[in-house]
Protein backbone atom coordinates (compact mmCIF):
# COMPACT_ATOMS: atom_id res chain seq x y z
CA UNK A 1 0.00 0.00 0.00
CA UNK A 2 1.25 3.53 -1.26
CA UNK A 3 1.94 6.40 2.14
CA UNK A 4 -1.57 8.37 2.31
CA UNK A 5 -3.05 10.35 5.14
CA UNK A 6 -5.82 8.56 7.49
CA UNK A 7 -8.46 10.42 9.37
CA UNK A 8 -9.13 9.53 12.35
CA UNK A 9 -13.46 9.45 12.16
CA UNK A 10 -13.34 10.30 16.10
CA UNK A 11 -17.29 11.03 16.34
CA UNK A 12 -20.10 9.94 18.76
CA UNK A 13 -22.55 8.78 16.10
CA UNK A 14 -23.08 7.68 13.09
CA UNK A 15 -24.93 10.14 11.84
CA UNK A 16 -22.10 12.68 12.61
CA UNK A 17 -19.67 10.30 10.65
CA UNK A 18 -21.79 10.05 7.64
CA UNK A 19 -22.57 13.66 7.31
CA UNK A 20 -18.77 14.34 8.30
CA UNK A 21 -18.22 12.04 4.87
CA UNK A 22 -20.43 13.44 2.87
CA UNK A 23 -18.19 17.04 2.49
CA UNK A 24 -15.47 14.83 0.49
CA UNK A 25 -17.59 15.05 -3.05
CA UNK A 26 -14.31 14.51 -4.74
CA UNK A 27 -12.04 11.75 -3.03
CA UNK A 28 -12.89 8.90 -0.72
CA UNK A 29 -10.09 9.51 1.90
CA UNK A 30 -8.53 6.38 3.75
CA UNK A 31 -9.69 6.58 7.12
CA UNK A 32 -9.69 5.51 11.13
CA UNK A 33 -12.83 3.92 13.21
CA UNK A 34 -11.93 3.95 16.55
CA UNK A 35 -13.64 2.71 19.97
CA UNK A 36 -15.90 5.33 20.02
CA UNK A 37 -17.23 4.98 16.84
CA UNK A 38 -17.12 1.38 17.01
CA UNK A 39 -18.91 1.13 20.31
CA UNK A 40 -21.56 3.44 19.45
CA UNK A 41 -22.61 1.92 16.45
CA UNK A 42 -21.57 -1.46 16.22
CA UNK A 43 -20.12 -3.17 12.98
CA UNK A 44 -22.79 -1.91 11.04
CA UNK A 45 -20.63 1.47 10.46
CA UNK A 46 -17.60 -0.10 9.36
CA UNK A 47 -19.85 -2.16 6.62
CA UNK A 48 -21.32 1.48 5.79
CA UNK A 49 -18.05 3.53 5.42
CA UNK A 50 -16.67 0.38 3.37
CA UNK A 51 -19.74 0.29 0.89
CA UNK A 52 -19.02 4.23 0.69
CA UNK A 53 -15.53 3.09 -0.67
CA UNK A 54 -13.38 4.18 2.13
CA UNK A 55 -10.31 1.85 2.91
CA UNK A 56 -10.71 1.47 7.08
CA UNK A 57 -8.04 1.41 9.80
CA UNK A 58 -10.12 -0.34 12.48
CA UNK A 59 -8.03 1.05 15.13
CA UNK A 60 -9.60 -1.24 18.46
CA UNK A 61 -6.16 -1.51 19.87
CA UNK A 62 -7.07 -5.13 21.00
CA UNK A 63 -5.26 -6.18 24.52
CA UNK A 64 -5.97 -9.38 26.21
CA UNK A 65 -5.30 -12.96 26.95
CA UNK A 66 -3.98 -14.89 23.66
CA UNK A 67 -7.12 -17.02 23.34
CA UNK A 68 -9.17 -13.87 23.42
CA UNK A 69 -7.69 -11.78 20.82
CA UNK A 70 -7.55 -14.61 18.53
CA UNK A 71 -11.31 -15.27 18.41
CA UNK A 72 -11.98 -11.06 18.46
CA UNK A 73 -9.71 -10.97 15.40
CA UNK A 74 -11.71 -14.12 13.75
CA UNK A 75 -14.66 -12.08 14.01
CA UNK A 76 -13.16 -8.75 12.99
CA UNK A 77 -11.94 -10.28 9.54
CA UNK A 78 -15.08 -10.81 8.83
CA UNK A 79 -15.46 -6.35 8.20
CA UNK A 80 -12.50 -6.98 5.66
CA UNK A 81 -11.30 -4.00 6.85
CA UNK A 82 -7.85 -2.74 5.42
CA UNK A 83 -5.86 -2.52 8.77
CA UNK A 84 -6.35 -3.76 12.09
CA UNK A 85 -3.83 -3.60 15.50
CA UNK A 86 -3.22 -4.78 18.89
CA UNK A 87 -0.89 -3.33 21.99
CA UNK A 88 2.39 -4.85 21.68
CA UNK A 89 2.41 -4.93 25.44
CA UNK A 90 -0.13 -7.69 25.24
CA UNK A 91 3.39 -9.92 24.24
CA UNK A 92 4.92 -11.90 20.97
CA UNK A 93 2.18 -14.69 21.79
CA UNK A 94 -0.85 -12.55 22.05
CA UNK A 95 0.15 -11.04 18.64
CA UNK A 96 0.76 -14.26 17.06
CA UNK A 97 -2.53 -15.35 18.22
CA UNK A 98 -3.92 -12.23 16.70
CA UNK A 99 -2.61 -12.58 13.19
CA UNK A 100 -3.54 -16.39 13.62
CA UNK A 101 -7.02 -15.58 14.48
CA UNK A 102 -7.36 -12.55 11.36
CA UNK A 103 -5.56 -15.06 9.24
CA UNK A 104 -7.89 -18.64 9.92
CA UNK A 105 -10.93 -16.49 8.81
CA UNK A 106 -9.78 -14.93 5.45
CA UNK A 107 -9.08 -11.49 7.13
CA UNK A 108 -6.37 -9.77 4.82
CA UNK A 109 -5.54 -6.09 6.53
CA UNK A 110 -2.54 -5.44 7.78
CA UNK A 111 -1.70 -5.91 11.20
CA UNK A 112 0.13 -3.70 13.65
CA UNK A 113 1.08 -3.51 16.82
CA UNK A 114 1.12 -0.01 19.22
CA UNK A 115 4.40 0.35 20.74
CA UNK A 116 3.48 3.12 22.89
CA UNK A 117 0.63 5.36 22.73
CA UNK A 118 1.46 8.94 21.29
CA UNK A 119 0.22 10.55 24.57
CA UNK A 120 2.60 8.63 26.79
CA UNK A 121 6.08 10.42 27.36
CA UNK A 122 9.08 9.55 28.91
CA UNK A 123 8.37 10.28 32.07
CA UNK A 124 4.52 8.48 32.88
CA UNK A 125 5.94 5.36 30.93
CA UNK A 126 8.79 5.45 33.73
CA UNK A 127 6.86 6.63 36.92
CA UNK A 128 3.50 5.59 35.89
CA UNK A 129 3.42 2.29 33.59
CA UNK A 130 6.86 1.30 35.21
CA UNK A 131 8.73 0.75 32.02
CA UNK A 132 12.17 1.97 32.69
CA UNK A 133 15.10 3.00 30.04
CA UNK A 134 14.37 5.28 27.08
CA UNK A 135 11.38 5.65 25.67
CA UNK A 136 12.79 4.76 21.95
CA UNK A 137 14.52 2.12 22.90
CA UNK A 138 11.01 0.60 24.17
CA UNK A 139 9.08 1.55 20.61
CA UNK A 140 11.90 -0.09 18.71
CA UNK A 141 12.36 -3.30 20.82
CA UNK A 142 8.03 -3.72 20.79
CA UNK A 143 8.53 -3.22 16.90
CA UNK A 144 10.86 -6.11 16.55
CA UNK A 145 8.45 -8.34 18.94
CA UNK A 146 6.16 -7.29 16.80
CA UNK A 147 8.06 -7.79 13.31
CA UNK A 148 9.29 -11.74 15.01
CA UNK A 149 5.56 -12.16 15.85
CA UNK A 150 4.74 -11.98 12.10
CA UNK A 151 3.15 -8.18 12.16
CA UNK A 152 3.44 -6.20 9.34
CA UNK A 153 4.27 -2.68 11.16
CA UNK A 154 3.11 -0.40 14.18
CA UNK A 155 1.65 2.56 15.44
CA UNK A 156 4.29 5.12 16.91
CA UNK A 157 4.99 8.24 17.27
CA UNK A 158 5.92 10.45 14.09
CA UNK A 159 9.43 11.07 15.85
CA UNK A 160 9.69 7.46 16.23
CA UNK A 161 9.41 6.22 12.48
CA UNK A 162 13.06 6.47 11.91
CA UNK A 163 13.77 4.30 14.63
CA UNK A 164 11.61 1.57 13.68
CA UNK A 165 12.56 1.73 10.43
CA UNK A 166 16.24 1.73 12.15
CA UNK A 167 15.69 -1.90 13.97
CA UNK A 168 13.25 -3.57 11.76
CA UNK A 169 13.56 -2.26 7.57
CA UNK A 170 12.40 0.07 5.68
CA UNK A 171 9.41 -2.90 4.28
CA UNK A 172 7.84 -2.98 8.24
CA UNK A 173 5.53 0.17 8.09
CA UNK A 174 5.00 2.94 10.43
CA UNK A 175 1.86 4.12 10.48
CA UNK A 176 2.21 7.53 12.86
CA UNK A 177 -0.70 9.98 14.89
CA UNK A 178 0.39 12.84 16.82
CA UNK A 179 0.50 14.85 14.17
CA UNK A 180 -0.18 18.87 14.25
CA UNK A 181 0.02 21.56 11.47
CA UNK A 182 2.96 23.90 12.09
CA UNK A 183 1.86 26.23 15.19
CA UNK A 184 -1.57 24.56 16.10
CA UNK A 185 -3.14 23.05 19.60
CA UNK A 186 -1.05 20.21 21.07
CA UNK A 187 -4.65 19.31 23.41
CA UNK A 188 -3.80 15.62 24.90
CA UNK A 189 -0.96 14.11 22.80
CA UNK A 190 3.19 14.55 23.40
CA UNK A 191 5.74 13.40 20.56
CA UNK A 192 4.03 14.86 17.98
CA UNK A 193 5.20 16.64 14.43
CA UNK A 194 3.89 18.25 11.05
CA UNK A 195 3.00 16.45 8.43
CA UNK A 196 6.09 17.29 6.39
CA UNK A 197 8.29 16.38 9.25
CA UNK A 198 6.96 13.06 9.86
CA UNK A 199 7.28 12.43 5.72
CA UNK A 200 10.88 13.39 6.31
CA UNK A 201 11.62 10.90 9.49
CA UNK A 202 10.19 7.94 7.61
CA UNK A 203 6.23 7.50 8.55
CA UNK A 204 4.68 5.58 6.03
CA UNK A 205 0.94 6.71 7.32
CA UNK A 206 -0.24 9.93 8.95
CA UNK A 207 -3.55 9.42 11.20
CA UNK A 208 -5.26 12.95 11.70
CA UNK A 209 -8.29 13.21 13.82
CA UNK A 210 -8.99 16.78 15.67
CA UNK A 211 -6.44 19.06 12.80
CA UNK A 212 -8.84 17.87 10.33
CA UNK A 213 -12.34 16.88 11.67
CA UNK A 214 -12.42 19.95 13.87
CA UNK A 215 -11.27 22.55 10.64
CA UNK A 216 -13.27 25.17 9.72
CA UNK A 217 -13.10 23.56 6.40
CA UNK A 218 -12.31 19.80 6.33
CA UNK A 219 -11.94 19.05 3.23
CA UNK A 220 -9.18 22.04 2.74
CA UNK A 221 -7.49 20.99 6.05
CA UNK A 222 -7.57 17.23 4.42
CA UNK A 223 -5.45 18.34 0.86
CA UNK A 224 -3.46 20.72 3.08
CA UNK A 225 -2.38 17.44 5.08
CA UNK A 226 -1.74 15.72 1.60
CA UNK A 227 0.30 18.56 0.03
CA UNK A 228 2.68 18.63 3.17
CA UNK A 229 2.86 15.01 4.02
CA UNK A 230 2.85 13.34 0.44
CA UNK A 231 4.20 16.51 -1.75
CA UNK A 232 1.20 16.52 -3.42
O1 LIG B 1 -7.22 14.12 17.09
P1 LIG B 1 -5.87 13.45 16.97
O2 LIG B 1 -5.15 13.81 15.68
O3 LIG B 1 -5.01 13.64 18.19
O4 LIG B 1 -6.25 11.90 16.85
C1 LIG B 1 -5.29 10.88 16.91
C2 LIG B 1 -5.96 9.56 16.73
O5 LIG B 1 -4.97 8.54 16.73
C3 LIG B 1 -6.95 9.18 17.83
O6 LIG B 1 -8.02 8.49 17.20
C4 LIG B 1 -6.18 8.25 18.74
O7 LIG B 1 -7.00 7.26 19.34
C5 LIG B 1 -5.23 7.59 17.77
N1 LIG B 1 -3.98 7.06 18.30
C6 LIG B 1 -3.05 7.80 19.00
N2 LIG B 1 -1.90 7.21 19.48
C7 LIG B 1 -1.65 5.94 19.23
C8 LIG B 1 -2.59 5.18 18.51
C9 LIG B 1 -3.74 5.78 18.05
O8 LIG B 1 -3.22 8.98 19.21
N3 LIG B 1 -0.49 5.40 19.62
Amino acid sequence: MAKDVIIALDFPTGKDTLEFLDLFTDEKPFVKIGMELFYSEGPDIVREIKKRGHRIFLDLKLHDIPNTVKSAMAVLAGLDVDMTNVHAAGTKMMMEWALEGLRSKGGEAMLLAVTQLTSTDQKRMNEEILIPGDIEDVVASYAKLAKEAGLQGVVCSPLEAGIVKKACGDDFFTVTPGIRFGGAMICDQSRITTPADAAKGGSDYIVMGRPITKAPDPVAAYKRAKKEFLGQ
